[in-house]
């Protein structure tokens, strides 16, 4: 019997294109004073005689340890007026996590686009920690399918990791992270004057994001890091540029060259510490902020790279030196919180993490300082191991 003609005729045409992003990720200081130039060039880079339209948004954390900031944008703008034209009023946000949390604030993001007739040939730019910089990043990436959008990564955490990467977000249904999209900034201008009014507690979190990019990729720097623990833990300014600009430098080789920028399979080397992390900051509702969870992910699953017999003995005690000596606790309680029937519930992140990759688990760990490993398992009796570990460290 003749097939009929819809059974018969399949006619498949592969579309394919490629598109190549690149965005400069400027390190700098006192980025609005007048003189300074790399705001200017940024939104310039394209259109190096138009007046830009520009809409400025800020973290209301940066703007209570900064009062002078909003004039000092204003008067930014004023001397440049040839090229820059802001459209409005700086537009606060509130910092943390809040704002990521509120289902108010994509409206109320899209609604001040939409009053200022910001336009895919406008800027959106975003001043604050990685919170208001995803927030404010989802809303500029859906508003007219994604406008031009700069980031001032205003936290040591958002300097070195989230803020030089290609990703937003702002969480739903209490899930963390779940609506975002990938959108690579138009440009990212990384200032130290943000990291000087940052409280102690905020400088050092995202120092662990730093510790862990060198323990996966770069083993020279884990050693920089070591020697420098005494700067760094006095927060110097020049230790602290140098660490920043480091670590952002491996994340950013990490997207370029990993060869899975917009993460479609399931290995996340970035990730690294951070199954454990996750659940620990929802264990503690964010009482552990989400630098200091990674530094108790990372000695955990670096003690488990020793005990699975992937990494030399001796260098948990390491790791775990280097995080206790920049002042990180590596114990918390809810590491031993169990349900009712006696199972860790820190466990559950590892399913999460799953769940999140679509099914395939795959974790990294270390085969030596500065060389990550993908696995697509991992023990539990391994893990309260490790989890024994760091209580003896208490
Ligand atoms: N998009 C990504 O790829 C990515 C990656 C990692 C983390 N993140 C997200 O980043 C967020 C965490 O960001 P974070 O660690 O930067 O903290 P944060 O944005 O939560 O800010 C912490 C606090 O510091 C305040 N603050 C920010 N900058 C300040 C400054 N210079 N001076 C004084 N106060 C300041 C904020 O108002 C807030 O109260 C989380 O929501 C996380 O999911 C995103
Ligand atoms: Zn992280």
């Amino acid at each position: 019997m003749l097939d009929t003609p819809s059974q018969r005729v399949e006619d498949v045409r592969l579309q394919s294109f490629s598109v190549a992003y690149e965005y400069p990720v400027v390190f700098t200081r006192d980025a609005f004073a007048l003189g300074n130039r790399s705001l200017i060039d940024v939104l310039a880079r394209r259109e190096p005689h138009k007046r830009h339209r520009c809409l400025i948004f800020a973290d209301q954390g940066v703007l209570t340890s900064l009062p002078d900031l909003s004039c000092q944008i204003e008067n930014y703008a004023a001397a440049h007026a040839g090229r820059m034209d802001l459209v409005g009023p700086l537009v606060p946000v509130p910092g943390g996590e809040i704002c990521k949390n509120d289902p108010d604030t994509t409206p109320r993001l899209l609604e001040a686009l939409s009053r200022h007739a910001i336009d895919r040939h406008s800027y959106t730019i975003a001043i604050g920690g990685g919170a208001v910089l995803d927030a404010v990043g989802y809303a500029s990436a859906i508003f007219h399918r994604g406008v031009r959008h700069i980031r001032f990564p205003t936290t040591v955490l958002a300097q070195d990791d989230s803020g030089v990467g290609v990703k937003n977000a702002v969480n739903q249904f209490g899930l963390k992270n779940l609506i975002g999209t990938f959108a690579p900034p138009w440009a990212i201008i990384n200032d130290s004057v943000f990291i000087d009014a940052l409280p102690p507690r905020e400088k050092r979190a995202g120092m662990a994001e730093a510790i862990k990019v060198a323990l996966i990729r770069d083993g020279r720097f884990f050693e920089w890091l070591e020697s420098h623990a005494d700067e760094l833990i006095r927060f110097s300014r020049p230790h602290m540029d140098h660490l920043i600009k480091e670590s952002a430098a491996l994340h950013m080789r990490q997207i370029a060259h990993g060869g899975d920028p917009f993460e479609m399979g399931s290995a996340r080397p970035l990730d690294f510490g951070h199954w454990s992390a996750h659940k620990l900051e929802q264990l503690t509702r964010n009482e552990v902020n989400h630098g200091e969870a990674v530094a108790i992910g990372i000695a955990l699953d670096t003690r488990y790279s020793v005990l699975s017999g992937r990494l030399a003995a001796g260098e948990d005690e390491r790791v775990a030196r280097l995080l206790e000596q920049l002042g990180f606790s590596l114990w918390h309680d809810a590491l031993e919180h169990a349900d009712a029937h006696g199972h860790l519930l820190l466990l559950k992140g590892l399913s999460d993490f799953r769940e999140h990759l679509g099914g395939e688990l795959t974790v990294t760990l270390l085969a030596g300082i500065g060389k990550g490993l993908e696995v697509h398992e991992m023990d539990d009796r391994l893990i309260s191991q490790s989890i024994d570990w760091l209580k003896q460290r208490k």
